[in-house]
């Protein structure tokens, strides 16, 4: 144990953590330049085309420092806040952390979210200045902010380029040095922590996890403590660049295990390992993941529903995060309702089923969970604008609230004000890092920044500010349910859940908008927005004209249409609703409503 050392690195996105982990690896020889690929730690090819760690890994890395052996377990940690309990349990599972600044950007959201996180674990905090090399580095500068922020000696900080190869034998020595050795106790009955899991679908799900008490052996029964569920251990090892299987791993490391586990769902990241018979205690901290953001998606052709339902099936079994179930829509027919961790993964799972499933859907709005305090005396969760309840029915109404972090340039701070109280936003701190430098938090409701707030918040601070957030419970609120009629009907999909306060003006901006996004027919198209049975805006799309069509639709290019249309299908993302014909956009319109 003496000779064990782990840790994760925690940076704001694009600072450089994958760039150095792949120092890391190469230096301490774990990665020959052979196998050097850019960035190994991504391997999902949406991932490394997005440019962010998504799943956590872990690797093994041996390096020898005076003469002594030691095994350094670097745990990854995704950098996007859909993520961030999966951050904590990695945080968790380590001693100590590299809190990587990039040189030249300073401090940012991210950086702070998961400092404070790393603290509240009591991790050894080493800092490291990355991108030195950068001629517009800020070498003296960022040193200030980084020895304000956690209050260290300005020696302590590392100086270091990922890119060059500068610094990274200091950290590997302060690794070894300042982090300290797991502690645990070897004959004690086994707990190992699960921060992270793969979906192997020829061998069932590869378990990472972290040994804080006993041992773990090849072949021997273990029992997931917070599903009861027991397996047996087939086959465990050590993640180098590949896995290498053991017979056995000990107090205070860190392994895979294989045990045939089909279904995501039954591994939980935070949940401990144990022994039946004789258990060690559950590690604090387990929470059941839940979804922040729902959506209705729907198959494009309405003959596709059951395929999709086996694409859904399919990844579900290797995202248990991503939660579903069937519904029907008056406008779109039968579809899925899901659940999402935030708005990426929402993105993610729509390209992986268009990628991996080659599925051509159509997403709804996408929309918070709110709660619905009845008359009656229960309380219902509502997922979808169609499950609001009757307003007589109706006590209250409450919805998710989360405590924002924004982190900006000194000069863009009146515009982000202003953003943020237009989406509802409390400021209750304003904190100078630097005298150019500011960190504003907010309370706000999550239904706010689910939208387009983020590209909002970056266009204002011309990419300066960089934003964090977490939930800090359900507030009351007076939300409405606003629907969309399409000549006369009302489409289902294109209602939304609003704060009455602005609904009026979202109605008439949402009109506006479905008015640019749907297609001109021959006949008028009528589209009202209504609360209740109240009309609160109007526009109108004009038929098109007789003799503009005799020209379009001619005998042979009618054909030729046709035909393209034929090689089109699949790929186009209109729904039929009534006699209208209604593009994916308007689905999304009210993401794009100022
Ligand atoms: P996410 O995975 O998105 O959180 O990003 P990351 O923090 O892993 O950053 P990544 O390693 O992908 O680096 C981001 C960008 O910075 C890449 O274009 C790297 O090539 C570049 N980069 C990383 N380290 C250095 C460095 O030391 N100097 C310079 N000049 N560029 C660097």
């Amino acid at each position: 144990m003496e000779n064990i050392r782990n840790f994760c690195i925690i940076a704001h996105i694009d600072h450089g953590k994958s760039t150095l982990a792949d120092r890391l690896l190469e230096f301490t020889g774990t990665l020959t330049n052979r196998q050097m690929q850019a960035q190994v730690l991504d391997n999902m090819d949406l991932e490394r085309e997005k440019g962010i760690t998504i799943k956590a890994h872990a690797i093994q890395m041996n390096y020898k420092l005076d003469g002594k052996e030691y095994i350094l377990n670097l745990i990854d940690t995704p950098g996007h806040v859909d993520f961030s309990y999966e951050v904590s349990r990695s945080i968790a599972a380590c001693e100590g952390a590299l809190l990587i600044v990039d040189a030249s950007q300073g401090i940012e959201a991210q950086t702070i979210s998961n400092l404070y996180l790393a603290l509240e674990h009591d991790l050894e905090i080493i800092p490291v200045m990355n991108k030195i090399d950068l001629p517009h580095a800020m070498p003296e500068e960022v040193t200030d902010e980084i020895v304000d922020l956690i209050g260290c000696k300005r020696e302590d900080v590392i100086r270091a380029s990922a890119k060059e190869g500068i610094g990274i034998e200091d950290i590997l020595k302060a690794v070894v040095n300042r982090i300290k050795p797991p502690k645990g106790d070897p004959k004690a009955p086994l707990q190992a922590m699960i921060f992270d899991s793969v979906f192997n679908s020829f061998r069932g799900i590869e378990v990472y996890f972290r040994v804080i008490n006993g041992t773990i052996r090849k072949g021997e029964k273990v029992k997931f403590v917070s599903t009861g569920q027991e397996y047996n251990a087939d086959e465990i090892g050590v993640l180098k660049l590949e896995k290498q299987p053991r017979n056995e791993i000990g107090v205070g490391n860190v392994g895979y295990l294989i045990s045939g586990i089909k279904v995501a769902k039954e591994v939980k990241v935070g949940d401990t390992i144990t022994h039946p018979g004789q258990e060690g205690e559950a590690i604090k901290g387990f929470e059941n993941v839940k979804p922040m953001v729902f959506a209705g998606i729907y198959p494009v052709e309405t003959s596709e529903f059951e395929e999709l339902r086996a694409s859904m099936e399919k990844l579900q079994l290797n995202d248990a995060s991503l939660v579903w179930e069937p519904e029907t829509s008056a406008a779109l027919g039968f579809g899925f309702r899901c659940g999402f961790l935030g708005m990426l993964h929402m993105e993610i799972i729509q390209e992986r089923l268009e990628r991996e499933f080659n599925m051509t859907v159509i997403t709804t709005v996408p929309s918070v969970q709110f709660k619905a305090y009845l008359t009656d005396g229960t309380v219902q969760d509502i997922n979808a604008p169609s499950e609001m309840p009757d307003v007589t029915k109706t006590e209250r109404i409450e919805e998710p609230y989360i405590k924002a972090q924004i982190i900006s340039k000194a000069e863009y701070i009146g515009p982000i004000i202003s953003l943020c109280m237009d989406k509802r936003g409390v400021i209750k701190n304003q904190n100078y890092l630097t005298t150019d430098r500011v960190e504003l938090t907010f309370e706000m409701p999550l239904a706010e920044i689910v939208f387009d707030f983020f590209d909002k918040l970056k266009s204002i601070s011309r990419g300066y500010a960089s934003l964090d957030y977490h939930l800090i419970g359900f507030r009351e609120s007076d939300m409405v349910k606003l629907d969309v009629m399409l000549n006369g009907d009302r489409v289902d999909a294109l209602s939304a859940i609003v704060h009455r306060g602005k609904a009026q003006e979202w109605g008439r901006k949402l009109c506006e908008k479905l008015k640019e996004l749907i297609p001109r027919h021959m006949f008028e198209v009528a589209i009202q927005a209504a609360i209740g049975q109240k009309i609160v805006a109007r526009e109108t799309i004009s038929a098109i004209r007789k003799n503009v069509l005799a020209k379009c639709y001619g005998g042979d290019i009618s054909r030729k249409r046709k035909l393209l249309e034929k090689q089109k299908k699949g790929k186009k993302r209109m729904r039929q609703i009534g006699t209208v014909e209604v593009p994916q956009e308007a689905f999304m319109a009210v993401l794009k409503i100022d």
